[in-house]
Formats: C-alpha cells, structure tokens, sequence
C-alpha cells in the first residue's frame, strides 16, 4: 500500500472510494459529509433517519456515486461519539475500512484524515495513527502462498489534507507512522515465519541485513564466545538442538560523543519451543515458532529508532536458540551456570527463556546498561492471567516502568504492572543450586519474572512477558491473526521518551 497526503477537495477526487468520517450523535451533516450528500441527492442523510447509519465506531456505510460525484463509492465511517474518539480508535477504524475496501477488491481510496479535529489528537497524530491502522490492518503473511489471494490490495491510499498549512503536520504524521508500522510488521513476519526457515542463523542474518540497511553495529556471537563469556544459559538450551545458537548485539549510537548505553533491549529469541526432554502436549506446539517474539521485537524496534534518530544510545542484545529434545539435551536435575556465576537448577526443561535471557541480562549488566528492558513470551501463566490485551509489566523501579506504561498507552499496545513482592522469591529457592527454574504453576509469571530480577543487579530494569500478547486467535482491529508485532511500538516510543524527545503521540 502506497499512503500519499494530498491537499483539495475529497468530493472532487477521482479514486474508487472515498472516505469521510461520521460521529454518533444528534449533530446534523456538515462540511464535506454535507456535500456529499447533497451530490447524491441526499441518501446519506436518509439512511441515517431510517436507522441505518449510527456513525458507531468502525460501524462502515457504502454508498454508490452511480456518476453524481467522480469516485465510484462514498464510504461513511463511523467514528463513535465525539468525545470518546481516542487516537487507538483512529486505527482500528482505518484497519475496518481498508478491509473492507480490499474485500469489495478496490484498489485507490482517498480518505479525510480521521480524528484531525479532536482535541488531543490533532493532524500530525492523525495521520499517524490512519497510517499505522491502514498497513498494521492490511497486513498479510503469504510467504509460502503459492495462490493468489481472494481478495484485492488498496494500492493507494491517499489522505487529504485541509489545506497547505496543515500538509507539513500531515508529512511528519506520516512518516512516523510509516517507521513505526513497518517495524511492527517486520517483527510480524519473523514471527509468523516457521521454524525451519527461521533458525539461530536465519535471526542472526536478519540481523545483519537491518544493521546493514540502518548503519547499526553489530556482532554476532558464536558458540565458542559464549563458552568464553561463560553463558551457561543459553549453551545448556542449545545442547540438544542441532541449530547452533547465537548471541546478536546490535547497537544505535543516537550520542556519538559517548559510548555508555543508555537503553539495553533484550529479547527471548527461541526460534522453536518443543519444552525439551520436558516436551510439551503437541496440541498447538506449532504456535511455539512464536517464541521469538521478544528477540524479533527488539530487533525491529532497534530498526526503528535508528531511523527515527533519537538522541540515546539503544543496545539489543537477542540470545537465540532452538530447545528441542534430544541425546544431547538439558535435562531436568541438571545445573547450569550462568554468565553472572549464578547456579540455576532445572526443574523443566520447558522454562527455557529464563535460562537464556539470564545470560543476556548478565552481559547487559557488563555493558553497564543505564537502563534494562527485556521482552519475552516467557510463561504460559501471563496469559491465564492478563490474556491476549495486556502485557505484563515486572520491574525493580517504578519510575522506568511507569515510562514504560505510558509509551505502550501511546501505542496503543496496553501494559500493566505486576506484582513482584518478596515473598514470591523463596519460591524459585533450590536446594542444590542457587535458583531454580520453575517456582510450579502458582503465580507462574511472577516467580519467572523473579528469576530474571536475579541477573540484573540493581540496574533499573522491566520485563515485559509478551506470551499473550504478541500472538492472536483472530484479527481483532488493526491487529492480524497469528503475530501481533506488540509490543516494537512501545519499545520505540520509551526510546524517544527517554531521549527526551516529546513523548510521541
Ligand atoms: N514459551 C513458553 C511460554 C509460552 C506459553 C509462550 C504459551 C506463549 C504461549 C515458555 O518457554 C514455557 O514453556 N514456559 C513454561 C514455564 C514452566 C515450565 C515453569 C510455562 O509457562 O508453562
Ligand atoms: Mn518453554
Ligand atoms: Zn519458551
């Protein structure tokens, strides 16, 4: 889809479709609505006194111009009350009126930019979130389609802006909404990718394909570095796999001056989950290609922000690993150490997250980090308790968190904190080794979360557990079944929040 800003008169363009937003409420017609609906000898105004047009929210009424207006359709989209039109709601109503338009196979639609007029959202914001809405909502993953699909593609999509003044807000809006999408459906399509196109090494050259792409650093560590970094983590999961593992850093340098790194992002990068020689029931074992979500997140994320050049330096730090079973494999009684010198006994072989991402907190607390975000599909126990909305947020220091719950508000990616009260500690106690990795099936995301909390020294630090949230049963607004690309949005925004950048919208 090819998004343009445009400035005229929506009535006159020539396109399929055209798009202009409604609120619910008595309000008469006005503006553009008005206009057209004059032009087609007042049908909107008509369906709207039979009933059939409430202007709810994604609520989409198709009209035909039978030549009284030059596009072919008026689409009338609804956009709730007026004083409940939130920027979220901005993309989802753009993701239901793209859809609609390639079910009906149209190919060019102009749009008025929704929520333009809305206190607190504004032009820029607008047109920001209309563009995040029309690429997250259209996504698709047909990599491995040899057929064609049933449906068509809005190639162009242009929105009008009101005029000059306001084309400069509508650019800007654009263009971040364009980074911030495209990131979002990168990490998508590592995602949904399957496991034997997406081993260790297809992320590490996917790595190495996006530093080259955005001038990034980066380094990729092989099995011999990690014996002599002393990641014990990550080679004990890698040992039953005939993948080998890598360690990915990729680094954004947005303070040139200073090589400190300001914002360590470090993510889960299990290419396959099995559980192990603790194997898991093979009903939707499938769906564990997904376990490199965290690791695909930040990758994206990083990718983003170094188009966006916030002044902050960004490290992500993606562990990557197969864990399968095997005559090689972990096993449940065996002890592992891990970077940090912290012995971990493996209760199952299926808490395999935490065992890696101990290593990958380790080396960000080598790197001295100034700050730790790490982002995981980490416990099965996340989606019991906050399901598919919200992302479970575990920290050390309520001042990062609370950055960290306001950037994901911005995405509208929801995240809330939980709880991380001492007494849940002793549960992850071993007898033989100093932790271990399973704390049993109470509080499951909570003990996980404390396990990592062991690694990070006392660096202000927030775990994100994405089990939940970066997969979906079905598509449910601008959010595609399979990968979500939740949460590389957030993830941008706290970068540019902690750059002291005005927080995005
Ligand atoms: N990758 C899984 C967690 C997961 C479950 C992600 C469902 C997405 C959807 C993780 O490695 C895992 O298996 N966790 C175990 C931990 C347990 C053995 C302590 C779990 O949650 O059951
Ligand atoms: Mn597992
Ligand atoms: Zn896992």
């Amino acid at each position: 889809m090819d998004i343009r800003i445009v400035t005229g008169d929506i009535t006159r363009m020539q396109a399929s479709a055209i798009i202009l937003g409604i609120f619910e409420g008595p309000a008469g017609l006005t503006g553009q609505l008005a206009a057209a609906d004059k032009a087609l000898n007042c049908a909107i105004s008509r369906v709207i006194k039979e009933g059939g047009l409430k202007g709810k929210q994604n609520e989409i009424t198709v009209f035909y111009t039978l030549g009284r207006l030059p596009a072919e359709r008026v689409v009338v989209a609804g956009l709730g009350k007026p004083n409940e039109l939130t920027p979220d709601k901005v993309r989802e109503v753009t993701a239901a009126v793209c859809r609609n338009l390639r079910q009906k196979w149209v190919e060019s639609a102009a749009s008025l930019i929704l929520g333009a007029r809305t206190p607190g959202i504004g032009i820029e914001n607008a047109v920001k979130t209309m563009t995040e809405g029309a690429l997250l909502g259209t996504y698709t993953f047909r990599h491995h389609k040899t057929e064609q699909p049933e449906y068509g593609e809005v190639k162009v999509f242009t929105l009008v802006a009101p005029g000059e003044a306001s084309a400069a807000a509508a650019t800007t809006g654009y263009e971040k909404g364009k980074i911030l999408a495209d990131a979002a459906i990168l990490c998508r399509n590592m995602v949904n990718e399957p496991g034997n196109f997406k081993t260790p090494t297809y992320m590490a050259q996917k790595a190495n394909e996006l530093a080259g792409t955005h001038r990034l650093k980066i380094n990729v560590f092989n099995r011999e570095d990690m014996v002599a970094f002393g990641m014990g983590g990550l080679l004990g999961v890698s040992q039953g796999s005939a993948q080998p593992p890598k360690f990915i850093v990729m680094q954004y340098q947005g303070r040139t001056e200073l090589p400190e790194v300001d914002l360590a992002l470090i993510g889960k990068g299990i290419t396959f989950d099995s559980g192990g020689i603790s194997i898991k029931p093979s009903e939707k074992m499938g769906e564990m290609k997904g376990d490199m979500a965290g690791g695909a997140s930040v990758m994206a994320a990083i990718s983003a922000i170094a188009q966006l050049k916030p002044g902050i330096n960004v490290t992500a730090l993606i562990p990557a690993t197969e864990n399968l079973p095997s005559g090689t494999a972990l096993k449940p009684g065996d002890i592992l150490t891990a970077m940090n010198g912290k012995t971990m006994e493996i209760i199952s072989t299926d808490a395999e997250g935490r065992l890696i991402l101990a290593d990958a907190l380790s080396y960000a607390v080598t790197l001295k980090a100034k700050n730790i975000i790490d982002v995981a599909t980490l416990t099965g126990a996340m989606v019991v308790a906050l399901g598919d909305f919200t992302t479970g947020a575990f920290t050390n220091n309520n001042g990062l968190v609370n950055k960290v719950v306001r950037a994901g508000e911005i995405a509208g990616e929801p995240v809330w904190q939980m709880p991380m009260g001492p007494k849940y500690r002793e549960l992850i106690k071993s007898d033989v080794a100093d932790i271990k990795n399973s704390g049993g099936r109470a509080a499951g995301a909570i003990t996980a979360a404390h396990f990592l909390r062991e690694f990070v020294s006392d660096i202000p630090w927030v775990h994100l557990d994405i089990a939940g949230t970066s997969w979906s049963e079905k598509d449910q607004g601008y959010l595609t079944k399979g990968a979500t690309g939740v949460p590389v949005r957030t993830l941008v925004n706290l970068a540019l929040s902690l750059a002291k950048n005005k927080p995005e919208h």
